[in-house]
């Protein structure tokens, strides 16, 4: 059943972003979640955490009730409080069949994105469903829906005006950058060299920025995104000790705890009392909420960049209008390949039934028959048996997958849920 799909998210639409940070996995997702699988009895599992959401998308054939939200946040977080559990809980939204198929297709049209039009998101998809499926989490019913959604995602920008002149967070914040000041002379720290540094790096060497220090967690990656922007390149553990002074820190990492700290922050500052500008897109910050209270700094960040979002979102109204009125018919549609796949794995032993009957007929049944021809009666017989083979793998199949399209509107199991999923 489409009712087995379910998503259970927490998007910049429900909540300040900060917030998010509370219901991602912490480090050492690769175990955390695989636990989490097992424990809920969920039979697949695809975890997404981006800038602007974080998202839970499983299949469970049994009805799921609100009740196991708090129950997921106490084992991720078992630091929060029962009342904090209950409020963020209180905040994610559980979708089910159909309303958790059409999310997930609006998200990938960046229709849910806090940029409109952004098609990293797509990227992301791709990305978290690899990591998903390598460690073991997702199997048909999942693989089946992502190959579906980024195939919409794909026919939302080519069909509809959502895309053109688009703009991304990074763009954004590159805009805020520059609004607050930020000069091409000025000395820049990029602290982190993944997706997000990468594309900040290009708007910085688009824009005449020149004196640019990378620091990573692994040097070769710092190195690479040193050679894209001519700066130079630092382990971040030199980050502590670097005393070449600077204007901007760019941080964006995937580290859950605070890259940017007071005390590494001071040891950069030298008693330099000017104004800094610091740019943190990550999720969680990476920044120490104490920096930006206790030193002078303009700080941006991704839920400050919201107003400049909004005025983009109101120029792609008539764009969004056409991708929801797309992305219903590829809800409707999706009943279909659904069912139609359910048929084909249910059945998929018949056309080696079938082979072995053929195999008997000849090698045992009717084996000193057969042996009795001549080479040409021989192949004339293996032809015709090739023949019948084909065809009878084809009737039942053809029968079941008629029957289940007579019975997928009311949504009705014709077909028994096969017993394992072949990836
Ligand atoms: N992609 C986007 O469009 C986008 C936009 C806005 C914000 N963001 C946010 O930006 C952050 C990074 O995203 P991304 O797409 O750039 O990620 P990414 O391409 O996966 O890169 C991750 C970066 O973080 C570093 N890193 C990972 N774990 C770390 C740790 N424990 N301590 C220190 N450094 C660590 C990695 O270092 P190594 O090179 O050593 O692995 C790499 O430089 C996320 O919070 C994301 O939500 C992403």
């Amino acid at each position: 059943m489409l009712d087995g799909y379910h998503i259970l998210t927490l998007t910049h639409r429900d909540a300040p972003l900060q917030v998010l940070s509370q219901a991602i996995v912490p480090e050492d997702a690769a175990n955390i979640l695989p636990a989490l699988k097992d424990h809920f009895e969920w039979k697949e599992l695809y975890y997404l955490a981006t800038c602007n959401r974080v998202m839970y998308l499983f299949y469970d054939a049994n009805p799921v009730g609100d009740a196991f939200k708090t129950d997921l946040l106490e084992k991720l977080h078992p630091e929060l409080s029962e009342a904090q559990r209950v409020s963020i809980a209180s905040r994610m939204r559980l979708l089910h069949g159909a309303d958790a198929i059409r999310h997930l297709l609006e998200v990938a049209s960046s229709m849910d994105s806090l940029v409109i039009g952004e098609r990293e998101i797509i990227r992301q998809l791709r990305t978290a469903y690899d990591w998903n499926h390598e460690i073991g989490l997702c199997g048909d019913h999942i693989r089946l829906l992502m190959r579906y959604t980024i195939e919409t995602a794909k026919l939302v920008y080519s069909n509809t005006a959502i895309g053109e002149k688009s703009l991304s967070v990074v763009a954004l914040a590159f805009q805020a950058m520059e609004r607050a000041g930020a000069r091409p002379d000025a000395r820049v720290l990029l602290v982190g060299a993944g997706e997000t540094n990468t594309l900040y790096g290009r708007f910085l060497c688009k824009y005449g920025y020149k004196n640019i220090a990378v620091f990573n967690r692994s040097l070769e990656n710092a190195q690479i995104l040193a050679e894209k922007t001519g700066g130079t390149a630092f382990s971040l553990d030199q980050l502590a000790d670097y005393r070449a002074g600077f204007d901007i820190i760019v941080v964006c990492t995937a580290s859950n705890t605070p890259v940017i700290t007071p005390e590494i922050y001071a040891g950069l500052l030298q008693g330099d009392t000017t104004r800094k500008i610091v740019v943190d897109l990550s999720i969680p910050h990476n920044t120490d909420l104490l920096v930006p209270a206790s030193f002078h700094v303009q700080y941006i960040e991704i839920e400050n960049l919201r107003t400049q979002a909004s005025e983009h979102r109101k120029q792609r109204e008539a764009a969004c209008q056409a991708a929801a009125v797309l992305i219903e018919e590829r809800v409707f549609a999706y009943r279909d390949l659904w069912h139609e796949r359910q048929v084909e794995r249910a059945l998929s032993h018949i056309p080696e039934e079938v082979r072995a009957v053929k195999e008997k007929a000849i090698h045992s049944v009717f084996a000193k028959d057969f042996e009795a021809l001549d080479p040409a009666a021989q192949a004339t017989v293996l032809k015709m048996l090739d023949y019948m083979e084909k065809k009878c793998v084809a009737i039942p199949i053809k029968a079941a997958k008629a029957a289940a399209l007579r019975n997928k509107r009311k949504d009705s199991p014709a077909i028994p849920e096969p017993k394992q999923a072949s990836v």
